[in-house]
């Protein structure tokens, strides 16, 4: 099929570059000419493990272009898939369409044959309707040019895998012929048994929202029972452990430590909550204003214990961060809570100095006023304490006796739960971590 994918972010150039893998002929499409420029050159505009061997082969098979022009898309594709992001609105707490509604004003009025737009981007439930009266309204074809809805739950540093072999495939359709272009499009996935659910526009919106908002209510369940834990001398990843053994509640989500950030979470449930306060059943999800405000409360915490171990002050300290991507695997830094966390202890009278393997030059960019290291053992150089606030895989293989001897005082704090604390300990470091008080 030819294919175009409208908007080529972490979600657009990671499907562009997997449509073509499996067959079809693609477009990709986007604004930025700097990140389309790199993308024909087969080069990822961002960190995302596997992504670049399959654009190296896409772009070198000639499957795989990149425009843009929009008027190209229209006369190219038979469906286009719109990628492109809905953040959060500046100074409120919706999702922000305006992006989504300019590829649909700049696509629609050069659709002058049949074909099918297909949103996968994250909308407010009712969005989908509105687009596609938009596009039978605004394209020469009239309602010949369909609107799908086809909601994406791939997850940054699994990306390609969660492409081409996803959980499910979620079909918001309104005829038959959407459908059936729907599992044209998908269909080597579907060989492989993929479960494929056919709905309405509606259900197609609200399950992705839903699906974030439970993720988000797992991470923050822990990390309140992870408080209590705190308080009463017990371990909250043993417990989680423990949990995880029942099928019904499963152990992935239920690692505490400094909670969920990223570019997804924290905004879809917000404009989840705003969409449902204009349907006038706000009260139904109230709870999910305590699920973003306990995943606040942790970066709030990491920064309380970080000034208990520094002896009640920052002033003068110097601080070393690993970590800097909102998780690892990523370069992203879009509402990470490393990057937070670090930039309040230095508003506190720190000198901070980050590292991380992957995510420095996206940090500086968002936080230029903090220092950055090449290297893990350069940040921690002279530091008064470590703080371990992205688990990527290099700092659990770092050797505690050899980083005790670079710091000035060898004191850790473990924001993810995941370093081996006791050979810390016995490498004569002072070690915390959010939610296991005596790990
Ligand atoms: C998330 C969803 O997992 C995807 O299914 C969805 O498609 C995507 O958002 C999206 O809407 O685009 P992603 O943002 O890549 O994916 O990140 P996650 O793997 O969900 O992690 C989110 C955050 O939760 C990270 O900061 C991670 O460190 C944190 N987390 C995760 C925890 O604190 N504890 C856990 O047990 C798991």
């Amino acid at each position: 099929m030819r294919i175009t994918v409208i908007g080529t972010g972490y979600l657009g150039a990671v499907h562009a570059a997997c449509m073509a893998d499996l067959g079809h002929e693609v477009l990709g499409v986007d604004t930025d000419t700097q990140k389309i420029a790199a993308l024909q050159d087969g080069r990822a505009p961002f960190f995302e493990p596997g992504l670049e061997d399959i654009l190296v082969r896409a772009v070198g098979s000639g499957k795989l272009r990149f425009s843009t022009s929009l008027q190209e898309a229209a006369e190219f594709g038979d469906v286009h898939f719109i990628c492109v992001g809905t953040p959060q609105l500046p100074g409120g707490t919706g999702a922000d369409l305006s992006h989504i509604e300019a590829v649909v004003d700049g696509l629609a009025p050069h659709l002058r044959r049949d074909c099918l737009v297909i949103g996968k981007s994250t909308v407010p439930v009712g969005t989908a309707a509105r687009l596609a009266a938009r596009i039978a309204r605004l394209a020469p074809v009239g309602e010949a040019a369909g609107l799908a809805w086809n909601p994406e739950f791939l997850r940054e540093g699994f990306a390609v895998q969660d492409t081409l072999r996803p959980d499910r495939i979620v079909a918001g359709v309104t005829t038959e012929a959407a459908d059936t272009a729907l599992r044209a499009v998908y269909a080597s996935v579907l060989d492989l048994g993929t479960p494929y659910i056919t709905t309405d526009l509606a259900t197609a919106e609200l399950v992705k929202v839903a699906a974030n908002a439970f993720l988000a209510t797992k991470i923050s369940f822990i990390n309140a029972v992870a408080n209590v834990c705190d308080a009463a001398g017990a371990d909250v990843m043993t417990l989680a452990d423990a949990l995880g053994h029942d099928t019904r509640i499963g152990r992935r989500f239920l690692s505490a430590g400094l909670g969920f950030g990223g570019g997804c979470l924290s905004k879809d449930i917000r404009a989840f909550m705003a969409r449902a306060d204009e349907l006038g059943v706000g009260d139904s999800l109230q709870f999910l204003r305590e699920v973003d405000q306990i995943n606040t409360g942790r970066r709030t915490l990491a920064v309380d214990m970080a000034r208990e171990l520094a002896g009640g002050s920052f002033a003068g300290r110097n601080v070393a961060v690993l970590g800097a991507a909102f998780k690892p695997d990523t370069d992203d830094v879009r509402d990470s809570p490393a990057l937070e966390v670090a930039r309040v202890i230095q508003s506190e009278g720190a000198v901070v100095r980050v590292h991380d393997p992957r995510a420095t030059y996206n940090a500086r960019r968002a936080c230029p006023a903090l220092d950055y290291a090449e290297e893990a053992v350069k940040a921690c150089e002279a530091a008064d304490m470590v703080l371990h606030l992205t688990e990527w895989r290099e700092y659990h293989e770092i050797d505690p006796f050899e980083l005790a001897s670079v710091v000035r005082t060898p004191r850790l704090l473990d924001g993810r739960n995941v370093l081996p604390l006791d050979q810390w300990r016995a490498a004569g470091w002072t070690v915390r971590s959010l939610g296991g008080a005596d790990r």
